[in-house]
């Protein structure tokens, strides 16, 4: 008997149950794949060692505008794979050693809930049943795949990836079509364009970025125009072909012939598969409900990461995890999306935290907008060669309070928790800029637009 089986061993699981056993929860993690869920193994992980990569490929290429030579830099595709799955070996080692090491017993096998008896639910894995007082479930995404006509088809030949094989594929495409310009669309679309494709990006919206702010969607943008990526944009595909990919824009329809086609139009939860009406777990479009303590509809269960299609992101799971145990332990604890950072690890990167200029408008918020170019900071300057780098800051007007950070340019990623901090603590202005920023560096500019707003 455990005191908590976990579905699913992606950072909402792994981590979850690490956190639990610590507690001195009896815990039962359960796999299917292997440990580390879709960020180590086909999402997170993988794309940032490809990228490190292309980035370093495309810093030797414009080395010469910080006066230093070489005699051709080139990349070998190959060779950045095999890096990769390396990187990710280690990775999924570690998990399994920290598990073990916490307790955690492991059990490689897809886990089904059965039902719900007297000494709490049973799920069966492997052939073997389990008992476990509470259940945590953390099953993750998976790539939504749209019913394109043909899509299938190619999907089966191989001409059409997901994220899953686009991380495995061998050849390098003379010609990648990306359709979707979210996430996984542009760090794709950014690796490929680095190593030599040519790239095409098809998006349904009139931007790219989703939900980013636009001012810094449209920059991230313009620097991919530059580096000769071709947006379709308010563009519906239509069909695909075996060797194309058919779409309509502006009432035309066209046809673009190419080598590979990448699938990026969003994720949707697992939860098939995993016994949820033999206890009665309410889904709604798909995802499991959960309220803001991680219960789901059935007491004793909880969910975290993807399956809830709350905020599909590693770091959301990771905190859901903990918002989970620690209410099956009796402490109170909350989630708050309203500060949840997003990366898209593009060269320049984009950060941002909070509200933008478009759901501060939409929610009839009274903001203050300071916009200021990274071009302030002296280490964005000593390394960034005509950079366009920018942040912009939003506060409440009446109070004074943090909202919302947006930003474009290099490290963006590595200090936007500094930004989330204050999003998340409700700081006023006037409370941030009594933070000591370390000097030079980027964030410094987020110091000076509170100087300034
Ligand atoms: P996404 O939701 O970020 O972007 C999908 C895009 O596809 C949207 O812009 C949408 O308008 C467009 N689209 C939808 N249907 C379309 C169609 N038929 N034709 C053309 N465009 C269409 O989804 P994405 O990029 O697949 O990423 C999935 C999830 O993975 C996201 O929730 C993201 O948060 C997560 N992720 C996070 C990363 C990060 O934090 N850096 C990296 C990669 C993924």
């Amino acid at each position: 008997m455990y005191d908590l089986i976990l579905l699913g061993g992606g950072p909402a699981g792994y981590h979850a149950a690490e956190y639990a056993a610590h507690a001195g929860m009896k815990t039962l993690l359960v796999e299917g794949r292997a440990l580390g869920g879709v960020c180590l193994n086909e999402g997170c992980i993988p794309t940032k060692t490809l990228l490190y990569s292309a980035k370093l490929y495309e810093s030797a290429s414009h080395a010469s505008e910080y006066g230093v030579s070489f005699s051709g830099a080139s990349i070998d595709h190959g060779a950045v794979l095999e890096r990769k799955n390396r990187v990710v070996k280690t990775l999924v080692g570690g998990i399994g050693m920290t598990l073990k090491k916490a307790g955690v017993e492991t059990v490689n096998a897809y886990g089904e809930l059965l039902g719900r008896g007297k000494e709490g639910f049973t799920v069966r894995a492997d052939g073997k049943e389990y008992q476990g007082a509470k259940i945590l479930l953390c099953t993750g995404s998976t790539a939504a795949l749209p019913p394109i006509p043909g899509l299938s088809e190619a999907l089966a030949s191989g001409f059409a990836m997901t994220n899953r094989e686009i991380l495995d594929c061998k050849k390098v495409p003379k010609h990648l079509t990306v359709i979707g310009g979210g996430v996984i669309g542009l760090e794709m679309a950014s690796y490929y364009r680095s190593i030599g494709s040519r790239v095409t990006v098809i998006e349904m919206l009139d931007h790219i970025a989703g939900p980013t702010d636009r001012e810094i969607g449209a920059i991230l943008q313009k620097n991919y125009i530059k580096k000769g990526v071709d947006f379709r944009l308010g563009a519906k595909v239509t069909s695909v072909g075996a060797d194309c990919v058919n779409f309509e824009t502006s009432g035309k329809t066209e046809s673009l012939k190419v080598d590979a086609l990448l699938v990026a139009i969003g994720r949707r939860p697992v939860t098939q598969g995993l016994g949820l009406e033999s206890v009665g777990i309410l889904t709604e479009r798909g995802a499991v409900v959960t309220n803001e303590r991680m219960e789901t509809s059935v007491a004793g269960v909880w969910a975290a990461g993807d399956v809830n299609g709350k905020s599909m992101l590693a770091h959301t799971a990771y905190r859901e995890g903990e918002v989970a145990v620690n209410n099956m332990l009796g402490r109170r604890d909350v989630m708050n999306y309203r500060a949840v950072p997003s990366v898209i690890y593009t060269n320049p990167e984009v950060a941002s935290v909070g509200e933008t200029s478009e759901t501060a408008a939409e929610k009839g918020l009274d903001v203050l907008t300071e916009k200021l170019s990274l071009r302030y900071s002296g280490r964005y300057l000593a390394e960034n060669e005509g950079g366009d780098g920018v942040v912009k800051l939003l506060v409440d007007k009446e109070h004074r309070t943090v909202l919302g950070v947006s930003m474009i340019g290099s490290y963006a990623s590595e200090f936007i928790y500094g930004a989330a901090m204050m999003v998340e603590r409700e700081m006023r202005v006037e409370q941030a800029r009594k933070v000591i920023f370390p000097h030079p560096t980027v964030g410094e500019v987020l110091r000076e637009a509170l100087f300034t707003v």
